[in-house]
């Protein structure tokens, strides 16, 4: 993408909008990360949440209280145990879907079935031939997608973009360090066959900003361990070499057992081009040239506000990973898990 047009679409989305009737959303999945979505669009004028959902019944009350909020201002939303009743409803314009890796494939199918715009955390699945079948349905049905990989909204990653844009990168080194192996306790995240593992549960978002940055990945070989965290299946270390489609190289190591205790020191992305280092973080990007750093700047926006903002407008280009683009993410972690599994092998990511 131009510079320029990076710049004047970061432009719009912060620019106020004329509201017509707000965005009517039924949210399906109320755990922890839903509640971040949940805090956002109840910000936004443009957006009304009018249903709630969970398996769980006691999650998706807690939702409706926070909707509420505790100023009482609010409108409470209907409160549903099961997404094909919520989906029953006539008046959707949208629907938010937070759930598990491994809960996905038949809501999203329902919900393209009644022709609704949607949002969908990542990683999209947790297998190629769920993520297909999805993805052919949304084309077949054409319905508007937004997929969470939230980083890319926002000012980091748009100053990193811009940096970029034209530059012909050489390497990049990328890495996830969290201690989430051990906050998570026995949760599905550390289920190798629920979540997938680190690569796809965790460091997906970084992969995503190499492809964002850097372009499509090409070949993975990865090699894993498990040196603390015996307790769980999945491994808690993990070393991935990749090589990208414009020649550039590029490593990206993960731990589950290290807390940075800043978040944002955990998910950091080094890119060499010409003699330049661009340093991407979760909250900043920074430029070394000639001895000097230099801060990047750009405006960054809410990745729900900007959902938003594409369906109301019907401006599909607002948004920045839909779910074909965030398949091919997800390509990227299950090539480097089949790697691991086979001791290294080298594989092909366009096979999947
Ligand atoms: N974009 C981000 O930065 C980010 C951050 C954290 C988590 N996530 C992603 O968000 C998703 C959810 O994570 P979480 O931490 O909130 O998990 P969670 O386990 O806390 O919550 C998920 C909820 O979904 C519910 N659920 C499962 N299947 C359902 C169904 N068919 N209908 C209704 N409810 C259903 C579960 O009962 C559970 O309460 C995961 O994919 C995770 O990777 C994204």
């Amino acid at each position: 993408m131009e510079a320029d047009a990076v710049r004047d679409r970061t432009l719009f989305w912060c620019s106020a909008s004329d509201m017509a009737d707000p965005i009517r959303i039924g949210m399906i999945g109320c755990g922890g990360n839903a509640r971040g979505h949940m805090n956002a669009l109840r910000g936004l004028e443009a957006a009304r949440i009018v249903a709630v959902c969970d398996l769980k019944e006691d999650l998706a009350n807690q939702m409706a209280e926070g909707v509420v909020g505790e100023e009482g201002d609010g409108l409470r939303p209907d409160v549903y145990a099961d997404p094909r009743r919520l989906l029953e409803r006539d008046d959707l314009d949208a629907v938010w879907i937070s759930v598990p890796v491994f809960c996905h494939g038949e809501l999203e199918l329902d919900v393209i079935d009644r022709g609704l715009p949607f949002l969908v955390e990542k990683p999209v699945a947790r297998t190629m031939e769920i993520a297909r079948q999805v993805e052919s349905a949304v084309e077949a049905k054409g319905v508007m997608t937004c997929v969470g990989y939230q980083l890319r909204y926002m000012s980091g990653a748009q100053a990193a973009k811009a940096e970029l844009d034209g530059k012909r990168v050489n390497l990049a080194a990328g890495q996830y360090w969290s201690g989430s192996g051990r906050g998570y306790k026995n949760a599905w995240p550390l289920q190798m066959d629920k979540s997938g593992g680190q690569l796809c549960e965790q460091a997906t978002h970084t992969f995503d900003m190499m492809r964002y940055l850097i372009g499509e990945v090409a070949t993975v070989s990865c090699r894993a361990a498990s040196r603390v965290l015996h307790e769980i299946d999945c491994p808690d270390v993990t070393v991935t070499t990749l090589e990208f489609e414009c020649g550039a190289l590029g490593s990206m190591t993960t731990t589950w057992a290290f807390d940075p205790a800043d978040w944002s020191e955990a998910n950091v992305l080094h890119i060499l081009y010409d003699d330049k280092l661009l340093q991407w973080r979760t909250d900043k990007a920074t430029l070394r040239a000639c001895c000097e750093t230099k801060a990047l700047e750009a405006a960054g926006c809410g990745i729900d506000e900007v959902f938003v903002e594409a369906i109301r407008t019907g401006d599909r280009s607002l948004v920045l990973s839909d779910y074909g683009d965030a398949v091919r993410t997800l390509a990227i972690s299950l090539a480097a898990n089949d790697s691991f599994a086979d001791e290294g092998r080298v594989v092909d990511v366009s096979c999947y």
